[in-house]
Protein backbone atom coordinates (compact mmCIF):
# COMPACT_ATOMS: atom_id res chain seq x y z
CA UNK A 1 0.00 0.00 0.00
CA UNK A 2 2.80 2.47 -0.17
CA UNK A 3 3.58 4.23 -3.18
CA UNK A 4 6.88 5.64 -2.00
CA UNK A 5 9.42 5.34 1.09
CA UNK A 6 11.95 8.24 1.85
CA UNK A 7 14.69 5.73 3.11
CA UNK A 8 16.96 7.10 6.22
CA UNK A 9 15.64 10.33 6.94
CA UNK A 10 16.92 12.24 9.83
CA UNK A 11 14.06 13.28 11.61
CA UNK A 12 15.04 16.53 14.22
CA UNK A 13 15.02 17.37 17.12
CA UNK A 14 15.15 13.76 17.76
CA UNK A 15 18.05 13.37 15.66
CA UNK A 16 16.55 9.88 14.88
CA UNK A 17 16.53 7.93 11.58
CA UNK A 18 13.26 7.02 9.84
CA UNK A 19 11.84 6.07 7.08
CA UNK A 20 8.68 7.56 5.95
CA UNK A 21 6.36 5.29 3.43
CA UNK A 22 4.05 7.64 1.42
CA UNK A 23 0.60 6.98 -0.08
CA UNK A 24 -2.07 8.94 -2.05
CA UNK A 25 -0.58 12.16 -0.75
CA UNK A 26 -0.62 11.28 2.79
CA UNK A 27 2.12 9.72 5.44
CA UNK A 28 1.00 6.32 5.71
CA UNK A 29 4.11 4.39 7.76
CA UNK A 30 6.99 5.33 9.34
CA UNK A 31 9.54 2.58 10.16
CA UNK A 32 12.83 2.05 11.23
CA UNK A 33 13.91 0.17 8.27
CA UNK A 34 12.35 0.45 5.24
CA UNK A 35 10.95 -2.62 3.38
CA UNK A 36 13.65 -4.13 0.47
CA UNK A 37 12.47 -3.89 -3.47
CA UNK A 38 9.45 -1.39 -2.99
CA UNK A 39 10.20 2.19 -4.90
CA UNK A 40 12.24 4.08 -2.41
CA UNK A 41 14.63 7.22 -2.31
CA UNK A 42 17.07 7.05 -0.64
CA UNK A 43 18.50 10.13 1.62
CA UNK A 44 21.09 8.64 3.67
CA UNK A 45 20.46 10.33 7.29
CA UNK A 46 20.03 13.93 5.81
CA UNK A 47 17.46 16.07 7.59
CA UNK A 48 13.39 16.03 6.90
CA UNK A 49 11.64 18.78 8.03
CA UNK A 50 7.11 19.00 7.28
CA UNK A 51 7.09 21.10 4.38
CA UNK A 52 7.48 24.74 5.42
CA UNK A 53 4.01 27.24 5.04
CA UNK A 54 4.50 30.43 4.05
CA UNK A 55 1.40 32.48 5.58
CA UNK A 56 1.93 35.76 3.83
CA UNK A 57 3.48 35.81 0.31
CA UNK A 58 1.91 38.57 -2.73
CA UNK A 59 2.06 36.64 -5.62
CA UNK A 60 0.38 39.86 -7.84
CA UNK A 61 -2.14 37.19 -9.85
CA UNK A 62 -4.24 38.85 -11.18
CA UNK A 63 -2.81 41.77 -12.82
CA UNK A 64 -0.07 42.16 -11.65
CA UNK A 65 1.63 39.40 -13.44
CA UNK A 66 4.65 40.94 -15.10
CA UNK A 67 6.20 40.82 -11.66
CA UNK A 68 4.65 37.56 -10.57
CA UNK A 69 2.26 35.01 -11.39
CA UNK A 70 0.91 31.87 -9.45
CA UNK A 71 2.59 29.99 -11.52
CA UNK A 72 6.17 31.33 -10.81
CA UNK A 73 5.63 32.50 -7.26
CA UNK A 74 5.13 28.73 -6.38
CA UNK A 75 8.06 27.62 -8.30
CA UNK A 76 10.08 30.01 -6.01
CA UNK A 77 8.25 28.15 -3.29
CA UNK A 78 9.00 24.72 -3.73
CA UNK A 79 12.48 25.56 -4.24
CA UNK A 80 12.84 27.27 -0.93
CA UNK A 81 11.05 24.15 0.36
CA UNK A 82 7.33 26.04 0.96
CA UNK A 83 4.48 23.20 0.41
CA UNK A 84 2.12 25.71 1.30
CA UNK A 85 1.86 29.52 0.71
CA UNK A 86 -0.88 32.14 1.93
CA UNK A 87 -1.56 34.80 -0.68
CA UNK A 88 -1.82 38.44 -0.02
CA UNK A 89 -4.81 40.71 -1.73
CA UNK A 90 -3.36 43.02 -2.92
CA UNK A 91 -3.94 42.19 -6.41
CA UNK A 92 -5.86 43.40 -9.42
CA UNK A 93 -8.67 43.25 -8.99
CA UNK A 94 -8.26 43.01 -5.06
CA UNK A 95 -9.38 39.73 -3.98
CA UNK A 96 -12.20 41.69 -1.85
CA UNK A 97 -15.44 40.47 -3.28
CA UNK A 98 -16.70 36.65 -4.19
CA UNK A 99 -16.09 37.42 -7.60
CA UNK A 100 -12.54 38.64 -7.21
CA UNK A 101 -12.09 35.67 -4.90
CA UNK A 102 -13.41 32.71 -6.73
CA UNK A 103 -11.29 34.32 -10.00
CA UNK A 104 -7.99 34.00 -7.96
CA UNK A 105 -9.28 30.51 -6.62
CA UNK A 106 -9.40 29.46 -10.59
CA UNK A 107 -6.29 30.90 -10.98
CA UNK A 108 -4.37 29.08 -8.31
CA UNK A 109 -5.87 26.41 -8.92
CA UNK A 110 -4.52 25.64 -12.47
CA UNK A 111 -0.91 27.11 -11.75
CA UNK A 112 -0.25 26.60 -8.10
CA UNK A 113 2.31 24.11 -8.17
CA UNK A 114 2.32 24.17 -3.89
CA UNK A 115 -1.01 23.87 -1.64
CA UNK A 116 -2.88 27.72 -1.19
CA UNK A 117 -4.75 29.88 1.21
CA UNK A 118 -6.40 32.86 -0.08
CA UNK A 119 -6.27 36.18 2.30
CA UNK A 120 -9.35 38.00 1.66
CA UNK A 121 -8.87 41.97 1.53
CA UNK A 122 -11.82 44.68 2.74
CA UNK A 123 -13.46 46.92 0.07
CA UNK A 124 -17.41 47.59 0.61
CA UNK A 125 -18.12 46.34 4.04
CA UNK A 126 -21.17 44.40 2.65
CA UNK A 127 -19.19 41.81 0.57
CA UNK A 128 -17.77 40.70 3.85
CA UNK A 129 -19.97 37.81 5.12
CA UNK A 130 -20.33 36.63 1.25
CA UNK A 131 -16.38 36.29 1.05
CA UNK A 132 -16.12 34.90 4.51
CA UNK A 133 -18.50 31.82 3.09
CA UNK A 134 -15.19 31.25 0.63
CA UNK A 135 -12.61 30.16 3.51
CA UNK A 136 -10.38 33.01 3.54
CA UNK A 137 -7.37 32.44 5.57
CA UNK A 138 -8.20 35.86 7.32
CA UNK A 139 -9.00 39.09 6.36
CA UNK A 140 -6.32 41.27 5.39
CA UNK A 141 -5.90 44.81 6.32
CA UNK A 142 -3.58 47.57 5.69
CA UNK A 143 -3.45 50.07 8.47
CA UNK A 144 -0.87 52.43 6.33
CA UNK A 145 -4.56 52.69 4.43
CA UNK A 146 -6.62 53.77 6.18
CA UNK A 147 -8.37 55.70 8.74
CA UNK A 148 -9.46 55.27 12.35
CA UNK A 149 -13.19 55.55 11.06
CA UNK A 150 -12.74 52.85 8.31
CA UNK A 151 -10.57 50.77 10.95
CA UNK A 152 -13.16 50.83 13.22
CA UNK A 153 -16.64 50.32 10.78
CA UNK A 154 -14.31 47.11 9.64
CA UNK A 155 -13.59 45.47 12.64
CA UNK A 156 -17.54 45.59 13.31
CA UNK A 157 -18.04 44.58 10.47
CA UNK A 158 -16.22 41.38 10.87
CA UNK A 159 -16.85 40.99 14.24
CA UNK A 160 -20.90 41.00 13.16
CA UNK A 161 -20.48 37.75 11.15
CA UNK A 162 -19.91 35.99 14.73
CA UNK A 163 -16.84 33.40 13.07
CA UNK A 164 -14.80 33.20 16.34
CA UNK A 165 -12.14 30.82 14.20
CA UNK A 166 -12.29 33.69 12.00
CA UNK A 167 -8.98 36.65 11.81
CA UNK A 168 -8.01 39.56 10.72
CA UNK A 169 -4.37 39.98 9.71
CA UNK A 170 -3.12 43.12 9.74
CA UNK A 171 -0.17 45.42 8.17
CA UNK A 172 0.65 47.46 11.21
CA UNK A 173 1.78 51.32 10.06
CA UNK A 174 -0.47 54.18 11.24
CA UNK A 175 -1.45 56.00 8.18
CA UNK A 176 -1.33 59.47 9.85
CA UNK A 177 2.06 59.38 11.13
CA UNK A 178 3.21 57.47 7.73
CA UNK A 179 2.13 60.33 6.04
CA UNK A 180 3.34 63.11 8.51
CA UNK A 181 7.13 61.72 8.28
CA UNK A 182 6.54 60.96 4.61
CA UNK A 183 5.54 64.37 4.02
CA UNK A 184 8.34 65.71 6.14
CA UNK A 185 11.49 64.12 4.70
CA UNK A 186 10.15 63.96 0.92
CA UNK A 187 9.23 67.93 1.32
CA UNK A 188 13.10 68.19 1.84
CA UNK A 189 13.88 66.84 -1.19
CA UNK A 190 16.15 63.77 0.12
CA UNK A 191 16.49 61.68 -2.00
CA UNK A 192 19.13 59.05 -0.37
CA UNK A 193 17.53 55.86 0.51
CA UNK A 194 18.85 55.59 4.07
CA UNK A 195 15.88 58.20 4.73
CA UNK A 196 13.09 55.92 4.24
CA UNK A 197 13.92 54.37 7.35
CA UNK A 198 12.71 57.46 9.26
CA UNK A 199 9.72 58.39 7.15
CA UNK A 200 7.95 55.43 8.39
CA UNK A 201 9.31 55.37 12.12
CA UNK A 202 9.33 53.04 14.75
CA UNK A 203 6.49 54.88 16.11
CA UNK A 204 4.24 54.64 13.19
CA UNK A 205 4.10 50.88 14.13
CA UNK A 206 3.76 50.84 17.90
CA UNK A 207 0.97 53.05 17.59
CA UNK A 208 -0.83 51.07 15.05
CA UNK A 209 -0.37 47.70 16.97
CA UNK A 210 -2.02 49.25 20.06
CA UNK A 211 -5.08 50.80 18.23
CA UNK A 212 -4.86 47.11 16.16
CA UNK A 213 -5.44 45.35 19.81
CA UNK A 214 -8.11 48.12 21.30
CA UNK A 215 -10.42 47.08 18.43
CA UNK A 216 -9.56 42.87 18.65
CA UNK A 217 -10.75 43.13 22.28
CA UNK A 218 -13.15 45.67 21.80
CA UNK A 219 -14.94 43.57 19.11
CA UNK A 220 -13.25 40.43 20.56
CA UNK A 221 -11.55 38.88 17.40
CA UNK A 222 -8.57 37.21 16.67
CA UNK A 223 -6.01 39.33 15.20
CA UNK A 224 -2.52 38.54 13.45
CA UNK A 225 -0.04 41.13 13.38
CA UNK A 226 2.19 40.72 10.29
CA UNK A 227 5.91 41.65 9.57
CA UNK A 228 6.75 42.93 13.32
CA UNK A 229 10.18 44.67 13.64
CA UNK A 230 10.18 46.42 17.05
CA UNK A 231 11.42 45.03 20.46
CA UNK A 232 8.52 47.27 21.42
CA UNK A 233 6.07 45.24 19.57
CA UNK A 234 6.36 42.07 21.69
CA UNK A 235 5.94 44.05 24.77
CA UNK A 236 2.66 45.38 23.93
CA UNK A 237 1.75 42.06 22.79
CA UNK A 238 2.38 40.83 25.52
CA UNK A 239 0.64 42.94 27.81
CA UNK A 240 -2.50 42.43 25.40
CA UNK A 241 -2.20 38.92 25.89
CA UNK A 242 -2.42 38.95 29.46
CA UNK A 243 -5.69 40.90 28.71
CA UNK A 244 -7.31 38.16 27.29
CA UNK A 245 -6.84 39.42 23.96
CA UNK A 246 -5.76 36.42 20.97
CA UNK A 247 -2.88 38.29 19.23
CA UNK A 248 -0.20 36.07 17.39
CA UNK A 249 2.61 37.61 14.83
CA UNK A 250 5.13 37.08 12.46
CA UNK A 251 8.72 38.34 11.14
CA UNK A 252 10.32 38.16 7.79
CA UNK A 253 13.94 37.38 7.65
CA UNK A 254 14.85 40.70 6.39
CA UNK A 255 13.67 42.29 9.27
CA UNK A 256 15.22 39.77 11.46
CA UNK A 257 18.45 39.13 9.47
CA UNK A 258 19.18 42.86 8.30
CA UNK A 259 19.24 46.45 9.93
CA UNK A 260 18.23 49.74 8.18
CA UNK A 261 22.16 50.29 6.95
CA UNK A 262 21.31 47.67 3.87
CA UNK A 263 19.47 50.84 3.16
CA UNK A 264 22.45 52.27 2.11
CA UNK A 265 24.24 49.24 0.99
CA UNK A 266 21.46 48.18 -1.07
CA UNK A 267 19.16 51.17 -2.21
CA UNK A 268 15.89 50.37 -3.20
CA UNK A 269 16.12 46.55 -3.38
CA UNK A 270 16.07 47.06 0.42
CA UNK A 271 13.09 49.13 0.79
CA UNK A 272 10.06 47.40 2.32
CA UNK A 273 7.19 48.41 4.45
CA UNK A 274 7.64 49.12 7.43
CA UNK A 275 11.30 49.46 6.45
CA UNK A 276 14.71 48.03 8.29
CA UNK A 277 15.07 49.26 11.43
CA UNK A 278 18.30 50.57 13.40
CA UNK A 279 20.00 47.76 15.70
CA UNK A 280 19.49 49.88 18.66
CA UNK A 281 15.39 49.33 18.38
CA UNK A 282 14.74 45.89 16.02
CA UNK A 283 13.89 42.06 16.93
CA UNK A 284 16.94 39.81 15.94
CA UNK A 285 17.26 36.07 16.43
CA UNK A 286 17.03 36.05 20.52
CA UNK A 287 13.62 37.25 20.46
CA UNK A 288 12.14 34.46 18.39
CA UNK A 289 10.62 32.25 21.56
CA UNK A 290 8.16 34.92 21.99
CA UNK A 291 7.23 35.41 17.94
CA UNK A 292 4.77 32.71 16.62
CA UNK A 293 5.45 32.60 12.95
CA UNK A 294 8.49 33.79 9.73
CA UNK A 295 6.94 34.63 7.06
CA UNK A 296 8.50 35.57 3.70
CA UNK A 297 6.47 38.57 2.73
CA UNK A 298 7.35 37.34 -0.55
CA UNK A 299 6.77 41.12 -2.17
CA UNK A 300 8.28 41.16 -5.93
CA UNK A 301 8.51 43.90 -8.42
CA UNK A 302 10.15 44.12 -11.33
CA UNK A 303 14.17 45.70 -11.44
CA UNK A 304 13.17 48.68 -13.78
CA UNK A 305 10.43 49.51 -10.62
CA UNK A 306 13.41 49.10 -7.84
CA UNK A 307 15.24 51.80 -9.94
CA UNK A 308 13.11 54.72 -9.61
CA UNK A 309 14.13 56.59 -7.05
CA UNK A 310 13.54 55.96 -3.09
CA UNK A 311 10.02 57.80 -2.94
CA UNK A 312 8.43 56.22 -6.03
CA UNK A 313 9.86 52.64 -6.43
CA UNK A 314 7.35 50.26 -4.97
CA UNK A 315 8.21 48.72 -1.29
CA UNK A 316 9.43 44.44 -1.17
CA UNK A 317 11.49 42.06 -1.38
CA UNK A 318 11.34 38.66 -3.12
CA UNK A 319 12.11 36.06 -0.39
CA UNK A 320 10.89 32.50 -0.98
CA UNK A 321 13.96 31.28 -2.15
CA UNK A 322 16.34 32.51 0.31
CA UNK A 323 14.40 32.10 3.67
CA UNK A 324 15.26 28.54 4.54
CA UNK A 325 18.93 28.49 3.21
CA UNK A 326 20.14 31.54 5.39
CA UNK A 327 18.01 30.15 8.41
CA UNK A 328 19.76 27.08 7.80
CA UNK A 329 23.04 28.73 7.99
CA UNK A 330 21.77 29.98 11.28
CA UNK A 331 21.05 26.49 12.89
CA UNK A 332 24.40 25.71 11.34
CA UNK A 333 25.89 28.53 13.05
CA UNK A 334 24.37 27.69 16.57
CA UNK A 335 22.11 30.96 16.21
CA UNK A 336 19.06 29.32 15.98
CA UNK A 337 17.84 25.47 16.47
CA UNK A 338 15.92 22.98 14.24
CA UNK A 339 12.50 23.34 16.83
CA UNK A 340 12.68 26.76 16.40
CA UNK A 341 12.55 26.52 12.44
CA UNK A 342 9.79 23.85 13.11
CA UNK A 343 8.03 25.82 15.62
CA UNK A 344 7.84 29.35 13.53
CA UNK A 345 7.49 28.13 10.26
CA UNK A 346 5.75 24.49 10.45
CA UNK A 347 3.85 23.88 13.60
CA UNK A 348 2.59 27.69 14.62
CA UNK A 349 1.31 28.46 10.99
CA UNK A 350 -0.66 25.36 11.07
CA UNK A 351 -2.14 26.10 13.95
CA UNK A 352 -2.93 29.42 13.76
CA UNK A 353 -4.57 29.06 10.35
CA UNK A 354 -6.36 25.94 11.04
CA UNK A 355 -4.50 23.85 8.36
CA UNK A 356 -5.69 20.28 9.22
CA UNK A 357 -2.76 17.86 8.32
CA UNK A 358 -0.15 20.30 8.04
CA UNK A 359 2.95 21.34 10.00
CA UNK A 360 3.93 17.77 11.47
CA UNK A 361 5.37 14.20 10.44
CA UNK A 362 2.94 11.96 11.66
CA UNK A 363 1.06 8.99 10.31
CA UNK A 364 -1.65 10.16 8.63
CA UNK A 365 -0.66 13.67 7.50
CA UNK A 366 -0.50 15.55 4.55
CA UNK A 367 2.79 14.18 2.45
CA UNK A 368 4.29 17.43 2.39
CA UNK A 369 7.58 17.83 2.94
CA UNK A 370 11.59 18.99 2.55
CA UNK A 371 14.58 17.53 2.52
CA UNK A 372 17.87 19.32 3.24
CA UNK A 373 21.20 19.26 3.22
CA UNK A 374 23.03 20.81 5.65
CA UNK A 375 26.24 20.41 4.41
CA UNK A 376 25.31 22.11 1.22
CA UNK A 377 27.23 25.01 0.05
CA UNK A 378 26.07 28.36 -2.12
CA UNK A 379 26.42 31.65 -2.28
CA UNK A 380 23.03 33.35 -3.23
CA UNK A 381 22.74 34.54 -6.63
CA UNK A 382 19.29 36.19 -7.61
CA UNK A 383 20.04 35.71 -10.77
CA UNK A 384 19.08 31.81 -10.50
CA UNK A 385 15.41 32.93 -8.83
CA UNK A 386 12.60 30.86 -10.07
CA UNK A 387 10.75 34.37 -9.10
CA UNK A 388 10.72 36.92 -11.81
CA UNK A 389 12.22 38.93 -9.75
CA UNK A 390 15.51 38.51 -9.79
CA UNK A 391 17.01 41.04 -6.86
CA UNK A 392 17.62 40.51 -3.20
CA UNK A 393 19.19 42.78 -0.08
CA UNK A 394 21.08 39.47 0.34
CA UNK A 395 22.87 38.81 -2.71
CA UNK A 396 26.44 37.51 -2.29
CA UNK A 397 25.40 35.96 1.47
CA UNK A 398 27.34 32.53 2.00
CA UNK A 399 25.09 30.13 3.14
CA UNK A 400 25.22 26.73 4.16
CA UNK A 401 22.39 24.42 4.11
CA UNK A 402 20.08 23.95 1.26
CA UNK A 403 16.63 22.91 0.53
CA UNK A 404 17.09 19.37 -1.87
CA UNK A 405 13.92 18.15 -1.85
CA UNK A 406 10.67 19.31 -1.80
CA UNK A 407 7.71 16.46 -1.84
CA UNK A 408 3.80 18.00 -2.24
CA UNK A 409 1.01 15.86 -1.52
CA UNK A 410 3.31 13.08 -1.98
CA UNK A 411 4.49 14.51 -5.27
CA UNK A 412 8.14 15.80 -5.95
CA UNK A 413 7.87 19.35 -6.90
CA UNK A 414 11.39 20.53 -6.08
CA UNK A 415 14.62 18.05 -6.56
CA UNK A 416 18.18 19.61 -6.34
CA UNK A 417 17.02 23.23 -8.03
CA UNK A 418 14.81 21.39 -10.58
CA UNK A 419 11.30 21.94 -10.21
CA UNK A 420 8.59 19.76 -11.23
CA UNK A 421 4.83 19.58 -13.04
CA UNK A 422 2.36 19.55 -9.83
CA UNK A 423 -1.71 20.73 -9.33
CA UNK A 424 -1.46 21.70 -5.34
CA UNK A 425 -4.39 22.21 -3.51
CA UNK A 426 -6.59 24.69 -1.93
CA UNK A 427 -6.27 24.25 1.68
CA UNK A 428 -9.68 24.70 2.83
CA UNK A 429 -11.21 22.61 0.76
CA UNK A 430 -14.18 20.66 2.26
CA UNK A 431 -14.22 16.79 1.57
O1 LIG B 1 7.05 45.90 1.45
C1 LIG B 1 5.86 45.67 1.23
N1 LIG B 1 5.45 45.21 0.03
N2 LIG B 1 4.96 45.89 2.20
C2 LIG B 1 3.63 45.81 1.95
O2 LIG B 1 2.86 46.01 2.84
C3 LIG B 1 3.13 45.53 0.60
C4 LIG B 1 4.12 44.75 -0.15
C5 LIG B 1 3.79 44.63 -1.61
O3 LIG B 1 2.66 44.22 -1.94
O4 LIG B 1 4.66 44.90 -2.44
ZN1 LIG C 1 2.58 44.45 4.94
ZN1 LIG D 1 3.02 41.83 2.58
Amino acid sequence: MVDLWLKDCKIVPENSIISIGLAKGKIVSLKKIAPRREECINLREKVILPGLIDCHVHFRDPGLTYKENFRTGTMAAACGGFTTVMDMPNTKPATNTTRAFKEKLRIAEHKSLVNFALHAGVGRLKDIEGVNKLNPASFKIFMDLLSDHELEEIFAAIGKIGDKKNHITLHCEDKEIVEKYTQKYQGKGKINSEIYADARPPLAETVAVNKAVHLARKYDLKIHICHITLQETLDIIKEAGKLGVQVTSEITPHHLLLNSSYLQKCGNLAKTNPPLRSGDVKLDLNNLDRIDAISTDHAPHTTAEKEENIWNAPPGIPNLETTLPLLLTQINENNLSFNQLKNLLCDKPADIFHLEGKGHIEMGADADLVVVDMKKEEVINPSQFKSKAKYSPFKGFKIKGMPVLTLCGGEIVMEEGEVFKNQGEFVYKKE
